[in-house]
């Protein structure tokens, strides 16, 4: 009966609400992305794409639920260079494989990552390091658990700095932001696009872009290179997935969607206003973000290993 079922299950393919799975909390950067993708998918695929989000342990629990989803097509998800490429690195027994565990459908967008300071902490990376200096092993770095991207941030600017920080684990970047905007937490490394608004208000203090080029959203806030700290570059790569087993003409139609999406002018507009890099299309299908992956996950290991990192 199965393999009868599974045309004709394809066929009627969407008769119901599609859910996106966002593992972190909402107001994150992977929320504010699937939400914005979720209304673009409702309009080509004529169903409506709730978003729901289950936060915790560097996105585990939400990316676990999602492997272990029914591969029908009805529940599909968000991931990131954290969830499908560096946890492996980070965790003895990761109850989920990013390589084998899904089906990848579509990269999402690339975003440079920022280092913001708590308001009245620090104005500059160099204000940054002469506190640190009067304070050592006090600065505490707010971000979404180890793995996340804001924890790969968060390492890599500790080190560039010489902080020896604390990590505080959130359930997404969201609350990590917000306890840093509230003076809770004294830093965080974060992706632009819910960085972009809090420095543009004045709620938090962003110290320096982890790319090359000054991000004309944020034209007075320097480079790493600029604010004496070039090794800090780091920009988090977005995908599309599916539970693995999801029948193969329902994963060409959500790939299409997606990259509709993608393609949409107004949605395109809030991605660069949010410094969101929209893949070329050669570069945002299954295969293209499935061998990014496969070159990923060693390279994270790699990273991790030579880090000295050991796993949790
Ligand atoms: C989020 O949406 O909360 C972030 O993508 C989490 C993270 O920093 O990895």
């Amino acid at each position: 009966l199965v393999p009868l079922a599974r045309p004709a299950l394809a066929q009627s393919w969407p008769s119901r609400p599609i859910t996106l799975s966002v593992p972190f909390a909402a107001g994150g950067p992977t929320d504010v992305m699937a939400r914005l993708l979720a209304q673009r998918l409702a309009v080509s695929l004529g169903q409506s794409v709730p978003v729901e989000n289950l936060g915790g342990a560097g996105g585990i629990v939400g990316t676990e639920k999602l492997s272990r989803a029914r591969p029908d097509g009805y529940t599909i998800g968000l991931g990131h260079m954290g969830t499908h490429a560096a946890n492996p690195a980070f965790y003895k027994s990761l109850p989920y494989n990013p390589l084998t565990d899904f089906e990848p459908l579509c990269s999402v967008g690339t975003n440079p990552m920022i280092a913001a300071a708590r308001p009245g902490l620090a104005k500059t990376v160099a204000e940054l390091r002469d506190w640190v200096a009067k304070n050592p092993g006090q600065l505490t770095l707010a971000n979404a658990g180890t793995g996340s991207v804001s924890f790969l941030g968060g390492l890599l600017f500790d080190r560039v700095i010489s902080a020896r920080s604390t990590m505080v684990p959130y359930r997404g970047a969201a609350p990590a932001l917000q306890d840093t905007m509230n003076g809770v937490t004294d830093a965080i490394v974060d992706q632009a696009v819910t960085v972009i608004p809090q420095a543009r208000g004045g709620t938090i203090q962003a110290l320096a872009v982890a790319m090359p080029q000054r991000l004309p959203q944020l034209p007075d806030v320097p480079t790493a290179a600029e604010a004496g700290i070039p090794d800090f570059s780091i920009a988090v790569w977005n995908g599309a997935y599916a539970p693995k087993g999801t029948p193969e003409p329902i994963l060409a139609k959500l790939a299409e969607a997606f990259s509709a999406a993608l393609d949409d002018e107004a949605l395109s507009k809030q991605f660069t206003e949010y410094a969101v890099l929209i893949p070329p299309r050669a570069e945002r299908g299954r295969e293209p973000l499935r061998r990014l992956m496969q070159a990923e996950v060693p390279r994270w290991e790699k990273l991790a290993r030579d880090a000295g990192v050991e796993k949790q």
